[in-house]
């Protein structure tokens, strides 16, 4: 499997979104966030997008859409995450998928990496996620300085 890696925040009973943004508040995490992908190319849903509607920062900005007449303002737009995968290893060897809940659905079963951030709270979400950790193991777990927040690293076997 070539390298990619799902980076991911989620709360109790899989829950990452709501009403188009993130449940939550916690800078440490988007630092972290930040740290991981930094120099990355990023890959992220249409939705996603439209959460922050503008490039981050020293990344490469991937978003899959549907819509082939999309453009979008340093972004580039690709009509599947298979075009996506393609065009992020032209600059980069390990791509990062950052989400939404869709993306990381057709991501998983790629994923050689899974750079967790668990929130041990019960959130008001619309979007879920479920991670199913078959055929990966964890190989780090740091708790953070906020509370009830985690970060784990889960590298599937073999790969
Ligand atoms: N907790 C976290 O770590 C985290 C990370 C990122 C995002 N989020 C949250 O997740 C929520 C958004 O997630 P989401 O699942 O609703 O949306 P999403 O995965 O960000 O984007 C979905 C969009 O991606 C495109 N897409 C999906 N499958 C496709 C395919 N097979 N081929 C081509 N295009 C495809 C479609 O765009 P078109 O409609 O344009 O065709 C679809 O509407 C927000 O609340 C956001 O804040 C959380």
């Amino acid at each position: 499997m070539r390298p990619l890696t799902l980076v991911l925040a989620l709360a109790r009973r899989g829950a990452l979104g709501k009403d188009g943004g993130l449940p939550w508040r916690i800078p440490e995490d988007l630092r972290h966030f930040r740290e991981v992908t930094r120099g990355h190319a990023v890959i992220m849903g249409r939705r996603t997008w439209d959460e922050v509607k503008k490039p981050l920062p020293e990344r490469r900005n991937l978003v899959v859409s549907r819509d082939g007449a999309l453009r979008l303002p340093g972004a580039v737009v690709c009509a599947s995450l298979d075009e996506a995968l393609r065009v992020a290893r032209e600059t980069d060897p390990e791509p990062c998928v950052i989400g939404g809940a869709e993306l990381y659905r057709l991501a998983l079963p790629l994923a050689t990496r899974v750079e967790l951030t668990e929130i041990d709270r019960d959130v008001d979400a619309d979007t879920f996620f479920e991670l199913d950790r078959t055929g990966f193991v964890e190989t780090s777990r740091r708790p953070g300085e906020t509370e009830g927040v985690s970060f784990v690293s889960l590298r599937r076997e073999g790969a």
